[in-house]
């Protein structure tokens, strides 16, 4: 007993000296108070469910949702971020009263409220919060115009308004506001034509206007010296060519009326890494020197009237990954630089290619360059070539690289208040990088450390997209030694990589005709599974048929643990190689912490794992990793689950917190049986077998001491301490069950482990070096 008390002490301690290192602000009660009236206001969501009068609001930690920082003793951002997808708030939400609270924060410099089903018109008063620079109230339902009031924010930085029902003309004073950097107006009913004061905003760096109703000439922008991403996609915009900057890195021009050839002066952006101009009316020529650019990755002039000749021995940037010039009026030759490591789609032209059936005859080329008139679409293929070589690093491989970009960012920005983590492609980089240019003061004042941060470094090549001919050497060839299993989406092989580190590669085949943008999103959250107790993403590939460059299969690269399972380790060798009681603990935590990575480490989390002992590997350091895990791209591929399954990973993106709650506790059920085996150290392999044991371990905690011991495997029990062995079986008794509700969250059972853990040492190794004590008080902390 007094070893428990010992040790509680020394954790409710550290936990103190942590919190008053870090978090000694005492915010203004006022404030509090405001912030108080918040959840009740939007009709208490999930994602404040945790505030209430005893909240200390300036030492909160930081989340994805909801992150407030302070500066001395006011709030300087608020970022509150609910459920992807979430529904209108109900009928009694006023937008007004929201804002009246809102505007008591005078100090607010940073607001952002995400997702949270705010509808209304957006009320002029919030003006009132004059210090802002960064305003972002996305993923709502206001409507209605831009409120004027707004033109008095000279501070303002970032306005993002993206993913609502606002309409109306945009005013003209947005060119006015004099530091704006970030416009960002995605997805809304605006109309009109852009006002030509937009080109005084020399600080704009970023203008997002995709999927609005806007008409007419761009104004002309070659001002803005700043400007690195214009997108401007699906409006009636046209027809000339936009005037603008050359430091631009980002230009979508998709989906509008632009039908005046190409400036001569677009082969001069340097800069340009991402073009798209497709599904316009451009006509003239198609300038080669396009596919030259020193920057390029993305190129994309489909669904136009380019036309042209092109030349096998024109030259073509490295950096090049996906090139689209289908449905234009092309002839020629294919660069041979476009082959082999490119995706190049190049179908309906007149181009002499290997396959000349997704080819028009020159005369069609050449009669529709001479007409004004329009072009049939020729979407009809004959049947699908077999050839599949080409690889599509493509797209995804920037969208990844971006990823990987942003984190640098974040580890040179180090406290920027993003919580956000990781967005939608492609303006990303830019967006976050935009945050670099937050304000020194700004950055101060920010408490906020990103995620990456907190989770340490990994001790993992960063991940990134491979090409096949990596993938064939890393298996030789898909050799059939090479071959470890397969399940219904596909094979799963072993392979080595050229700098000799051991992989795992799973082989998923399409079952139908997808693009590789379809999968974007899930790449994106696959590159995010990267953690210390997993075997974690190294990276994937596309295989794609060449004739119309859709993904036949997607290779997904995982670390390779080979330690030996989880439970040979507890269960299987003989009694002196097992592992003793407090590395038994230490992989139960481990295995805990890698689901709760799953669970609420990324966004949206990944949850219904079906986590098995013998899916859990433990690595040279016997550091245990979940080597399997439910991986949100399946059940876009086969399609064919039983509905619940299929429910459970497509919806990953806009699952309902409750539903998500479930299946984090059928996971926590599943790591009950793991912790069973753990702690009687015998093979469970049925649900019968689990039941009894579990049964057994019920009466023996109501017992004394010496028989809760006797339950727990020998080869381990004379190491194990009294309190450790209670507050372990306890524990996993909660997560066995079978009401889900009382069955405890994950960080309950991390935290339980961990003092089991505390315990163990304390009161058993008094000997033995502080350090694994140490480093558990830390990862309490
Ligand atoms: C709206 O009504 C619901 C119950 O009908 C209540 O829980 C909520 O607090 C109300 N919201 C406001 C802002 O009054
Ligand atoms: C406030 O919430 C915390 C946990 O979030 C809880 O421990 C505490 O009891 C609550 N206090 C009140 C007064 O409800
Ligand atoms: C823009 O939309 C508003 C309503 O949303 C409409 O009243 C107005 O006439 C439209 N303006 C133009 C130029 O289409
Ligand atoms: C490329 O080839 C064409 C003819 O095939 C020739 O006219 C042209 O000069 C060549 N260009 C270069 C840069 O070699
Ligand atoms: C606004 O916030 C949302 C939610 O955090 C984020 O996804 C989006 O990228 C932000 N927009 C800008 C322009 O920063």
């Amino acid at each position: 007993m007094e070893g428990f008390q010992n040790s509680a002490i020394v954790v409710l301690l550290s936990v103190i000296i942590f919190l008053s290192i870090n978090h000694s602000e005492q915010l203004q009660s006022s404030q509090g108070q405001t912030l108080l009236r918040i959840p009740r206001l939007l009709s208490n969501p999930s994602v404040l469910s945790t505030w209430n009068s005893s909240t200390d609001f300036c030492s909160i930690d930081p989340t994805l949702s909801v992150t407030v920082v302070c500066y001395e003793d006011t709030i300087t951002q608020l970022h509150i971020i609910g459920n992807k997808g979430s529904s209108l708030l109900p009928k009694n939400f006023s937008m007004e009263s929201f804002v009246t609270t809102l505007v008591a924060l005078p100090t607010l410099k940073v607001l952002t409220l995400s997702s949270l089903g705010l509808w209304g018109s957006l009320p002029g008063k919030i003006a009132r919060l004059s210090s802002l620079e960064i305003l972002n109230i996305s993923a709502n339902f206001l409507y209605d115009t831009i409120p004027g009031e707004l033109s008095s924010l000279s501070t303002l930085q970032s306005l993002a308004l993206d993913d609502n029902m606002f309409s109306g003309e945009l005013p003209l004073w947005l060119g006015s506001l004099p530091v704006l950097s970030v416009l960002s107006l995605k997805k809304n009913m605006f109309n009109g034509t852009l006002p030509n004061s937009l080109s005084n905003l020399e600080n704009l760096r970023v203008l997002s206007l995709s999927h609005n109703y806007f008409r007419g000439e761009v104004p002309d922008f070659s001002r803005l010296t700043n400007l690195q991403v214009l997108e401007l996609e699906d409006n009636d915009l046209g027809t000339k060519f936009p005037q603008l900057g050359n430091k631009l890195v980002t230009l979508v021009l998709s989906k509008n009326k632009f039908r005046d050839g190409l400036p001569a002066e677009l082969s001069s952006y340097y800069q340009l890494e991402r073009v798209d101009l497709s599904n316009n009316n451009f006509v003239g020529p198609f300038p080669p020197s396009l596919l030259a650019l020193p920057s390029v990755t993305y190129l994309n002039v489909a669904s136009n009237k380019f036309t042209g000749m092109l030349f096998e021995n024109q030259s073509c940037s490295d950096q090049l990954k996906f090139v689209d010039l289908s449905f234009n009026l092309l002839t020629g030759h294919l660069p041979k630089c476009l082959h082999p490591k490119k995706t190049v789609v190049s179908d309906g032209n007149c181009l002499e290619t290997v396959d000349d059936r997704s080819q028009n005859p020159v005369s069609f080329c050449h009669n529709e360059a001479l007409a004004v008139g329009v072009i049939p679409q020729l979407k009809s293929r004959e049947g699908r070539s077999s050839k599949t070589a080409i690889i599509a690093l493509g797209v995804i491989g920037g969208v990844v690289g971006a990823v990987a970009l942003v984190a640098l960012v974040f580890l040179l920005v180090r406290k920027v208040n993003t919580p956000k983590a990781i967005k939608k492609h492609p303006t990303r980089l830019i967006l976050e990088d935009a945050s670099a240019g937050y304000p020194s003061k700004l950055l101060q004042d920010a408490r906020y450390i990103s995620q990456t941060m907190r989770l340490g470094a990994l001790d993992l090549p960063a991940y990134r997209s491979f090409s096949l001919e990596e993938i064939e050497e890393a298996t030789n060839n898909f050799e059939s030694s090479a071959f470890i299993g397969e399940s219904s989406h596909g094979q799963m092989y072993k392979g080595r990589l050229k700098d000799g580190s051991c992989v795992v590669i799973r082989c998923l085949k399409m079952k139908r005709s997808y693009s590789t943008q379809t999968f974007m999103h899930q790449i994106e959250l696959i590159s995010k599974l990267r953690h210390r107790h997993l075997a974690s993403a190294l990276g994937h590939c596309f295989e794609c048929y060449l004739d119309d460059s859709s993904v036949s299969r997607i290779f997904l690269l995982f670390e390779h643990v080979s330690n030996g399972n989880l439970r040979s380790w507890v269960a299987e060798r003989h009694a002196r190689q097992k592992l003793n009681w407090t590395q038994r603990l230490a992989a139960a935590i481990g295995v805990a912490k890698g689901m709760q990575f799953l669970h609420t480490g990324i966004v949206p989390g990944v949850y219904s794992n079906n986590l098995k002992i013998t899916d859990v590997q433990l690595d040279q350091n016997l550091v245990a990793k979940i080597s399997s895990y439910n991986l949100p791209l399946l059940a876009e591929i086969t399609g064919q689950f039983p509905s619940a399954q299929a429910g459970r990973l497509t919806s990953a993106g806009s699952k309902d917190p409750a539903r998500a709650n479930q299946e984090a506790k059928a996971d926590i059920y599943d790591f009950g049986i793991i912790l069973l085996e753990i702690i009687v150290g015998r093979p469970l392999q049925s649900r019968n077998e689990v039941d009894a044991m579990k049964d057994q371990l019920q009466a023996a905690i109501a017992s004394d001491a010496a028989t809760r011991r006797s339950m727990v495997d020998r080869a381990v029990q004379r190491g194990s301490s009294i309190q450790s062995v209670k507050t372990t079986m306890e524990i996993c008794m909660r997560c066995l069950n079978k009401n889900p509700v009382d069955r405890p969250s994950v960080e309950d059972v991390l935290w339980n482990l961990q003092f089991a853990a505390q315990s163990q040492s304390n009161e058993v190794s008094p000997s033995s070096p502080g350090q694994f004590n140490h480093q558990l008080r830390l990862s309490i902390l």
